[in-house]
């Protein structure tokens, strides 16, 4: 039977508008562990004495705080850093008052083989490093004075089980839920928008309701706009069953787009005989989209080129712990290039990104898997395959199917299984499972191999669309090749760069690797990349050469770029101590290599005139100078006053070139449109290191233990102009209510400690992450080197 009702003030009570998806009867679990490094069989008994532990909040990654070696079994492929046994456990008291509630842990995700007991009680293992997994505690805790132990030993030390960096240890967050008997089941409550065409959008919930007697039971659904107002509600009142459903109808609904991220919240509400036992909210989005074979992607009926970047799930100096901040500001990044998607390479992200992804406006290729059943690596999830990838699957598409921003389900990443008939059978097998749970978004799988006649996953027939890793030559004859359907560049590019580095000459592209046998030896002794964009795996290409295919066809719906940011692990093309990639437009550190300005001409709207390289050579060299603009018509350059040339891109040019004979002074560009000044930009030869100037991202932030300011350390000459090789050791220090949390400075092959309160800087830029304390104050971080002028900045906390 169903009810329509205009909700009583009572239900309206319990509305609270800061709202994130499934943790509102959860009280965040992260405090007062204690943590062992190595192996202690006996330490899951309650009464294991763990008062030598250290004590620890999560998030925690222990890999970060080790020191890089190629000496460690996780090798250089998974960033040279230590992993093996660790133990958690955590002591603490349940009130009385929950004796009759039911009692559940939740783990966002814990790298890997983790295995929990409560009080001494196996409660079991998940292997899967980046799946999201629950335990019900109830039958086994103690409520009042007695208090409970909770134990995780967690195993990484089978290795090499990674082809990237994973971290080691609790890296998500924990949480404790306490609910009534009867309650929502977790990830059961499905939130659809059947239609959101139009000048009314129908919203359909469909929920599951843990029941233990057969009462009355009413859902309470309300709806509320981005500024908490009531927009729709429906009631359902049910005798009997677990499944209950709501259908509401917004009138003018808010689209949600890239550039218009506009959520909705709903409130779900339990009552069993008139009395509320359970609550659920989340957000979610109106959007449609749709690709066809060939125009191409379109959001809410518009055209749209998908812009994406691949990313790995670690932040940097921080490793895997997961911070919602450092998520952030590495969106904020992207963003501001113009990059409107990301692909979660190759496992299902942290919650909060999505969260993030949500609220910032970006399109989410969620990934779940790099290897099936046949192995990449010896100790590899294969190991679990038969036994866990339909759980993990399953939990992995029931906890992200309410995000607007998922919208491509990718069931693996160069699956081996593309090369034998297997591919057929699991690939069917799989696109099931995400079909059952979600019918309203295209599965894809990665594919490397582009013959649609060798490749078996393509022929299981199941996908909706045809992901592609790189064969950009093969781009334009795709219709052909795979008549009636539907293109994705799931994986592109895989250039190489490092930040600030350039060999000349520019305009000669360079394949490192050359080809499957070829080995390191022929690249830079100091094994760095050129930054001009003229590098790439030999299986990849430039930054420009894929992206003037996808640009160029409609049916060519986007890409996603390998990568935004460098990672730690797989460093390509040298062996140690190279420990990160070179692939990123963006470094390990977070600051841009040039090529950043190439995709925000080219994706944003917003002026951009970029020049490159620094501007310290030798007399009389010839340097190959480029520049990166848009919203212009011709570029003026000029050295020391003398014009250069104006120039103009011709055809696809997506950068401009000149060739000039150094001299010391200054090089300037003006770009302008119909013969007026649009930008004007500079760069100066820089004299000796002189001074530190330091530069923070945010100058506030949140005293809650967590929120991140990020601290760029620029080594000066006298005038105030970056010293383009500076590599001086700066050391921070500290004082107020924070830490430390991590340095960096994006070198590819620094083999210093991020944790630490010294680095040295590379190419004239070093960074320092502060992290808040739970007491407000002012933070005072203080940078010197040797004979530097030191640096002095303030931040507060509040
Ligand atoms: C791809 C692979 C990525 C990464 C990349 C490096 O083939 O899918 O995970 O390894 O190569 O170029």
């Amino acid at each position: 039977m169903k009810l329509k009702l205009y909700l009583c003030a009572v239900l309206l009570l319990g509305y609270a508008m800061a709202f994130g998806q499934e943790h509102q009867a959860s009280q965040n679990f992260n405090s007062n562990w204690k943590f062992f490094l190595g192996n202690d069989s006996t330490a899951f008994r309650p009464d294991f004495d763990d008062s030598k532990w250290r004590k620890l909040s999560l998030p925690h990654d222990w890999s970060i705080e080790g020191q890089f070696s190629e000496k460690h079994s996780s090798t250089t492929n998974e960033g040279a850093l230590p992993t093996g046994i660790g133990w958690y456990r955590k002591t603490f008291a349940m009130p009385l008052s929950s004796k009759n509630e039911n009692v559940f842990i939740d783990f966002d995700g814990i790298y890997k083989n983790s295995e929990v007991w409560i009080n001494g009680y196996y409660l079991g293992k998940r292997p899967n490093g980046y799946i999201s997994f629950r335990y019900d505690l109830t039958d086994h805790l103690y409520f009042g004075n007695k208090l409970n132990v909770i134990a995780v030993k967690v195993d990484n030390s089978a290795q090499p089980n990674s082809r990237w960096y994973t971290g080691s240890g609790i890296y998500r967050n924990v949480w404790l839920v306490s609910k009534n008997a009867t309650h929502f089941n977790q990830w059961e409550t499905v939130i659809t928008t059947p239609k959101a065409e139009g000048n009314v959008a129908t919203i359909h919930v469909n929920t599951q309701i843990h029941r233990v007697n057969m009462k009355r039971t009413s859902l309470v659904t309300t709806i509320y706009d981005a500024g908490g107002k009531l927009v729709g509600s429906d009631r359902y009142d049910m005798d009997e069953g677990w499944q209950a459903q709501a259908d509401v109808k917004i009138k003018q609904p808010q689209l949600w787009s890239v550039n218009h991220p506009y959520l909705y919240h709903v409130k779900l509400q339990l009552l069993v005989a008139g009395k509320l036992v359970d609550s659920y909210q989340s957000t979610f989005g109106i959007r449609y989209f749709k690709f066809d074979q060939d125009k191409g992607f379109s959001l809410n009926g518009k055209p749209l080129k998908i812009r994406g970047v691949c990313m790995h799930h670690d932040m940097g100096a921080l490793g895997a712990a997961v911070n919602t901040r450092a998520m952030e500001r590495q969106l904020q990044i992207l963003k501001a290039m113009g990059c409107n998607a990301i692909r979660t390479s190759h496992n299902p992200p942290a919650p909060e990104f999505l969260e993030l992804c949500d609220k910032m406006g970006f399109l989410v290729m969620d990934e779940a898997f790099d290897m099936w059943a046949k192995k990449k690596n010896k100790f590899d999830y294969h190991l679990d395959w038969a036994k866990w990838h339909k759980v993990d699957l399953e939990d992995q598409i029931k906890r992200d199917r309410n995000h607007p921003s998922v919208f491509i389900w990718s069931i693996g990443n160069e699956i081996r299984e593309q090369f034998d008939s297997t591919g057929i059978s699991i690939g069917k097998e799989l696109v099931g499972i995400v079909k059952k749970l979600d019918n309203t978004r295209p599965v894809t799988s990665a594919l490397s191999e582009n013959d649609p006649k060798k490749n078996f996953i393509y022929q299981s027939h199941a996908l909706d669309l045809v992901g592609l890793n790189y064969h950009q030559e093969a781009y334009a004859d795709f219709p052909k090749n795979y008549p009636g359907e539907k293109f994705i560049a799931t994986e592109t590019m895989s250039a190489l760069e490092t930040r600030g580095h350039y060999d000349k000459v520019s305009d000669t592209t360079v394949l490192w690797p050359h080809n499957s046998k070829s080995k390191f030896t022929d690249g830079n002794a100091d094994l760095t990349v050129s930054a001009y964009d003229n590098v790439a795996a030999y299986w990849g290409t430039t930054h420009e050469a894929t992206w003037k295919i996808i640009k160029k066809y409609d049916y060519l719906s986007g890409l996603f770029v390998w990568t935004g940011f460098d990672y730690l692990g797989e460093p390509t093309p040298y062996p140690w101590p190279a420990r990160s990639s070179y692939f990123g437009i963006i470094d390990l550190a977070g600051f841009p290599k040039d090529v950043y300005y190439m995709y925000q001409s080219e994706w944003t709207t917003k002026p951009v005139l970029h020049i490159l390289p620094h501007w310290n050579w030798q007399p009389g060299q010839i340097i190959d100078v480029w520049a990166y603009y848009n919203q212009a018509d011709e570029v003026e350059l000029f050295l020391n006053g003398k014009s250069l040339g104006i120039r103009k891109k011709q055809g696809d040019d997506l950068h401009l070139a000149w060739k000039v004979t150094y001299e010391a002074g200054t090089l300037s560009a003006v770009s302008k449109l119909n013969g007026k000044v649009v930008l004007k930009t500079s760069v100066k030869t820089a004299g000796k290191p002189a001074r530190i100037q330091l530069i923070a991202d945010r100058s506030t932030i949140k005293a809650d233990g967590k929120d991140l300011s990020y601290i760029t350390a620029r080594v000066l000459d006298e005038q105030g102009n970056m010293v383009p090789d500076a590599d001086d050791l700066i050391k921070f220090e500290l004082t107020g209510p924070g830490v430390i949390a991590g340095v960096d400075n994006g070198l590819q092959t620094s083999t210093e400690p991020f944790k630490a309160n010294q680095h040295k800087a590379f190419n004239g830029l070093c960074l320092a992450i502060i992290q808040s304390g739970l007491k407000g104050g002012k933070i005072i971080i203080k940078a010197s080197a040797k004979n530097l002028k030191p640096a002095i900045l303030n931040i507060g906390s509040k």
